[in-house]
């Protein structure tokens, strides 16, 4: 069965799959350009998100724009989603149960995206995606490659919002995924 976009955002607005259907107040599908070569995932919807419906719309999308802008992209040029699409209510963790409910969103999503780069913001994402073991302070900026796409991770841009002293570094990561568009739209 193959899906449009239209299905799966569908999906998503009336989807029940796991307890955070209960608490939520609007599931978050992604959003951005459809026809992106660069994904971004993150983690799950905060309050703001879960107000609007819509990704990064809180004080994380500020540092997000900041840091899109700085490398020369904008949310035009991106497609970006989360790993769960409702907000767990006091912004904690998912549950890995939460996790696999949703994970057929986020596969049909990518189905249909074929990103050439995907970009996890933050631990979650990063360990959900690329492996269960990968510790974000250490690994931050490295890339590994799955069929036909390459693959990165990055601090969450809540994690600036702690420790303001991370931008410099997250904004390096994020000039690297800028050199490798380049470098994979010549190949
Ligand atoms: N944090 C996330 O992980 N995702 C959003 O969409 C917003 C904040």
């Amino acid at each position: 069965m193959q899906y449009t976009w239209d299905d799966i955002s569908q999906h998503v607005m009336a989807c029940t799959e796991c307890p955070l259907s209960r608490t939520r107040h609007l599931p978050v599908m992604g959003r951005g350009n459809r026809q992106a070569d660069i994904m971004l995932i993150a983690e799950a919807p905060g309050g703001c998100e879960d107000e609007q419906g819509i990704p990064f719309v809180g004080r994380s999308g500020e540092i997000l724009d900041r840091l899109l802008r700085d490398c020369g992209l904008d949310r035009g040029e991106i497609y970006m989603t989360n790993i769960i699409k409702c907000h767990p209510p006091g912004n904690r963790d998912p549950g890995e149960e939460e996790k696999e409910a949703c994970f057929p969103h986020l596969k049909y999503e990518t189905f249909l995206l074929k990103p050439r780069i995907i970009v996890c913001l933050g631990r979650v994402a990063a360990q959900r995606i690329i492996s269960p073991d990968f510790r974000i302070t250490r690994q931050h900026g490295t890339w590994v490659c799955r069929k036909n796409c390459a693959l990165t991770a990055t601090f969450h841009p809540s994690a600036i919002l702690r420790e303001p002293s991370r931008y410099k570094s997250v904004a390096a990561d994020f000039r690297e995924i800028v050199k490798k568009r380049s470098q994979l739209t010549q190949t």
